[in-house]
């Protein structure tokens, strides 16, 4: 099992869904874990849900990591109520509306991009700023299998989910190495989950669309949706010295969706 003792980690959009199963994951692991989120009452909760699953202290900060200047200022106090940053998972995303591309709203287009990809953008900026001071770092960012396949009439998350990774490259190979080792290495890795249960897959949102539902369910070899827990068991490994000579990689967890197609 992974050892973060003595490591500070920062998990964006770690107030709920597969976020929140991840922070927990990390703590549980040993991690000194900071959850952030827009909405203040709901990241509280969070926090204090985690800190009794955990048994020790996870703290929440506010953040909207759209505004390069509420990252900046995230990070700022992280740093100085933690002395350090070591792993961050950027995972704060969002879905767009269901659309053909010629009616996609432009507000709709530049909200999805503003928080998948800039805000991926903002937090790796300073993040790496951070890690570079503390010794080095991993860090995990969360693309989705739609940024390495398109899926109809969901223009602005597959263009996002492909810049993550394209973030995700430039940074790994920006921060493996300095040729002459006087920089510390920062390993940059993406994950991209195929359907997962919760968030934008609660039980509300697929009982709405029972038919949709089971063509996401099929879309899986399995034939069935991935749990937050497989996701946090990724992460946790992608942050964690198992996984030292991988960064700049994507690693589907989809249950085979991407692997082929059914007849
Ligand atoms: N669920 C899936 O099937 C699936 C599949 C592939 C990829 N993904 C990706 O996985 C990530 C998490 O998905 P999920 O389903 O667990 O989502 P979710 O339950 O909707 O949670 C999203 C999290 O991101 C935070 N967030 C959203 N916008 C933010 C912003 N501008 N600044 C800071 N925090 C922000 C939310 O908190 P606040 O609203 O309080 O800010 C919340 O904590 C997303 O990046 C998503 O694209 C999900």
């Amino acid at each position: 099992m992974a050892s973060f003792s003595g490591k500070v980690a920062l998990v964006t959009g770690g107030t709920q869904g597969m976020g929140l199963v991840s922070a927990v994951a990390l703590a549980k692991a040993g991690a000194t874990v900071v959850i952030a989120g827009r909405d203040v009452e709901k990241g509280k909760a969070a926090a204090a849900q985690a800190s009794a699953e955990v048994g020790r202290p996870v703290h929440y900060l506010s953040v909207n990591t759209a505004d390069p200047a509420s990252v900046e200022q995230m990070i700022a106090q992280l740093l100085q109520n933690h002395g350090c940053l070591d792993l961050a998972f950027n995972n704060a995303g969002v879905t767009s509306p269901t659309a053909p591309m010629a009616e996609v709203s432009i507000t709709d287009w530049q909200r999805v991009i503003d928080i998948n990809v800039n805000g991926t953008f903002y937090s790796m900026k300073y993040e790496i700023a951070a890690m570079l001071k503390s010794g080095g770092g991993a860090i995990v960012n969360n693309s989705s299998v739609a940024g390495l396949v398109a899926v109809p009439n969901q223009a602005s998350y597959v263009a996002s989910k492909a810049a993550v990774i394209g973030l995700t490259r430039s940074a790994a190979i920006e921060y493996a190495d300095s040729g002459d080792g006087s920089r510390p290495v920062i390993r940059v890795n993406a994950i991209a989950p195929g359907p997962i249960l919760g968030g934008m897959n609660s039980p509300e949102n697929l009982a709405k669309n029972p038919e949709r539902t089971a063509r996401k369910k099929a879309f899986a070899a399995m034939n069935r949706f991935g749990t937050p827990e497989e996701v946090a068991a990724a992460v946790v490994w992608l942050l964690s010295d198992a996984s030292s000579y991988l960064t700049g990689t994507v690693i589907p967890i989809d249950g085979g969706a991407l692997a082929g197609r059914r007849l």
